[in-house]
């Protein structure tokens, strides 16, 4: 069986919440799942390969942040199960679905790991803060909460990293616009 049908496979089950809504939230369920084990497994690539002078700060920041993931992979794969579903699990399986892209090789220092990581944590919040109102809408209150708690930790980290990017960010926002302005008025 393809990772698509195993990942909306549903057993039977005594709970109370329909079939038909059951089946697209396992579907949803095992979506993040991948994403998650996908996210946890680059920010251990990322604890592993960082270098420079902040490296035991970010070595430390992230292996805390791969922890806080380990813990959301087992409750999304145990919400999957206890609704009748199968949780697809495995590291291809984990690859084959991913909605992230795989995380880049060539970077060394400490903030180009912050910023690679930043760009997966974004698009990852987004995912499961559109699954609180997807599950929410389906009756599921529980997976709603379950996706709350998560949403909650993953824009706190994504905070966290961008705390480390923001200050050259802004200078350099507030550079450009320095240029503009100055172009306007005809500053040389
Ligand atoms: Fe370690």
């Amino acid at each position: 069986m393809s990772t698509n049908k195993l990942s909306s496979r549903l057993y039977p089950s005594r709970i109370d919440l329909p079939a038909d809504a059951r089946t697209k939230i396992v579907e949803l369920l095992n979506q993040t799942l991948a994403a998650t084990l996908d996210l946890k497994t680059q920010v251990k690539q990322a604890h592993w390969n960082v270098k420079g002078a902040d490296f035991y700060q970010l070595h430390e920041m992230f292996d805390e942040m791969a922890d806080e993931l380990e813990e959301y992979i087992d409750m999304v794969a145990e919400r999957v199960t206890a609704l009748g579903g199968y949780a697809c699990g495995t590291a291809r399986m984990a690859a084959a679905s991913s909605i992230l892209p795989e995380y880049p090789t060539e970077i060394l220092e400490g903030m180009e790991h912050v910023t690679a990581l930043a760009e997966r944590f974004a698009p990852y919040a987004k995912h499961i803060r559109e699954a609180i109102d997807t599950t929410d809408e389906l009756g599921d209150a529980d997976t709603a909460d379950l996706y709350t708690e998560v949403s909650r930790t993953i824009d706190k980290r994504l905070w966290f990293l961008e705390a480390h990017l923001q200050p050259a960010e802004i200078k350099s926002e507030n550079g450009s616009t320095a240029a503009k302005s100055q172009q306007k008025v005809g500053v040389r």
